[in-house]
């Protein structure tokens, strides 16, 4: 297994692309099922997820070349059942079951399980196919849906945390071939979920709304091929913005969407990390003392839940109480005992963690526990005095491109080695 090994307290300056977004990639990736026609698309980061994806299209008897950030799928024909040991290393893979059961009217899939940050339940994409006339067993640990028709209905896909962004790509996905039409309230509102509907609007599909609450999906009768390029992805860029502000660099991130990150900049400008737009630009720079802030994780707008944790390594570093809630996933704290380990005070107080900030961190050795956890080590490392060795970062690897090569661009002392 590799780690990074980092030798902390350079601050970051230069300039860095941002890549294009994961979250929008997987499912538009999985959109590709919908047509007997190829699909080109654009800024596909090169990650373990985006393969795994990849694979699983092929598995399905797509043909697949991934070459240069560019993915080019054929689904001319394809089957609808998808094996456990592909679907079971990515919980994104869910997002194959609305196009599979749109195209085929079948689709057997293997349970995606839970994972490190909590329960992860796909109650609401399964209510939504019911709604749209699907049968839905579960037998064996593999979800099986089958309809004879898909018809569409207006539906409520609210959850007990909110929306759901995979749930609402799913749903629209397996509406677009559906007869009538489908309405979708309490959609998830993520830039993701509106970069899913202009591809399938693309492919020939007719939804309007996507960006806000209320989605609304007319079936068409077939979709046709078509070309894309991913939007950039917001949550690097944050973690990019956090790192600059972190070892009180600056830092020039080329390619980011500002209008992707208001909850973000917002919390930043208000920690005394200033980020400024420069024509497409965004530079992030550290201009004032570090102050505390009060985060709480909500669907978008508000601050995302994927960017909590490397919040935490910010505020760690400013002096006074930071107070930071999770509202979306119920054990996304796993990176605080190992923060902790670099020297940071927090406590965890039901889904709040106080952060008392200020001490000064020094290097250390630290686990990654999933993929921003990862990110959330890695900048504190960058910012603690020392050698922190962040070890399996096959966490980080599954969501993030080429993370030590752009750090090491920006200054960063930071080497991919075999674990000891
Ligand atoms: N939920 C339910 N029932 C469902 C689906 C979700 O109760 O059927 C709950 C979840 O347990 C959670 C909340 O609803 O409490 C939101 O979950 P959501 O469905 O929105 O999450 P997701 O679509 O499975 C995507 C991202 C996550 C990101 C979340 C929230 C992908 C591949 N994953 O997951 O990204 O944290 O939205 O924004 O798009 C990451 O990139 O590190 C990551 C975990």
């Amino acid at each position: 297994m590799e780690s990074f090994l980092i030798k902390g307290g350079v601050p970051l300056h230069g300039e860095v692309e941002i890549s294009g977004s994961k979250n929008a990639a997987l499912p538009i990736l999985a959109a590709t099922l919908l047509t007997d026609e190829p699909c080109i698309i654009h800024r596909v980061p090169d990650l373990s997820d985006t393969r795994f994806m990849v694979q699983i299209l092929q598995s399905l008897g797509a043909t697949v070349r991934f070459e240069s950030g560019t993915v080019t799928v054929h689904a001319k024909k394809i089957k609808g059942y998808a094996d456990y040991d592909l679907v079971r290393k990515m919980r994104g893979s869910i997002c194959i079951a609305g196009p599979l059961l749109a195209r085929l009217h079948k689709a057997r899939i293997s349970l995606p399980g839970g994972c490190i940050i909590g329960a992860r339940p796909i109650n609401l994409h399964l209510k939504g196919f019911e709604a749209l006339g699907a049968n839905i067993k579960i037998e064996g640990g593999y979800i099986d849906a089958t309809a004879k028709r898909l018809t569409g209905n207006s539906m409520f896909l609210g959850g007990r945390a909110g929306p759901t962004v995979l749930g609402t790509a799913n749903i629209m996905m397996a509406a677009t071939l559906a007869d009538g039409v489908t309405v979708i309230e309490s959609a998830a509102c993520e830039p993701e979920v509106v970069d899913v509907a202009n591809f399938l609007n693309a492919m020939g599909a007719d939804i309007s709304g996507a960006g806000g609450p209320t989605i609304t999906i007319n079936g068409v009768k077939k979709l046709h091929g078509a070309e894309h390029e991913v939007i950039p992805d917001r949550i690097e860029a944050a973690t990019f913005l956090i790192a600059a502000g972190a070892t009180n660099g600056e830092v020039t991130l080329r390619g980011a969407r500002a209008d992707h990150l208001r909850a973000v900049i917002d919390k930043l400008n208000e920690a005394g990390v200033s980020v400024e737009r420069s024509g497409t630009n965004l530079i992030a720079r550290r201009n004032k003392k570090l102050k505390p802030v009060d985060v709480t994780t909500l669907p978008y707008s508000g601050f995302p839940t994927d960017v909590q944790a490397q919040m935490m390594s910010l505020l760690a570093l400013a002096p006074g109480i930071s107070i930071i809630t999770e509202r979306i996933f119920e054990s996304r704290f796993m990176h605080v005992s190992e923060l902790a380990r670099l020297g940071a005070e927090i406590e965890i107080e039901g889904p709040s963690a106080i952060v008392k900030g200020g001490k000064p961190l020094s290097g250390a050795p630290v686990m990654a526990s999933d993929l921003r956890a990862s990110a959330a080590l890695v900048i504190a490392g960058l910012a603690a005095k020392g050698a922190t060795q962040v070890n399996r970062i096959y966490h980080l690897d599954r969501g993030y491109e080429k993370m030590d090569a752009k750090l090491r661009k920006l200054g960063a002392r930071i080497q991919r080695v075999e674990e000891k």
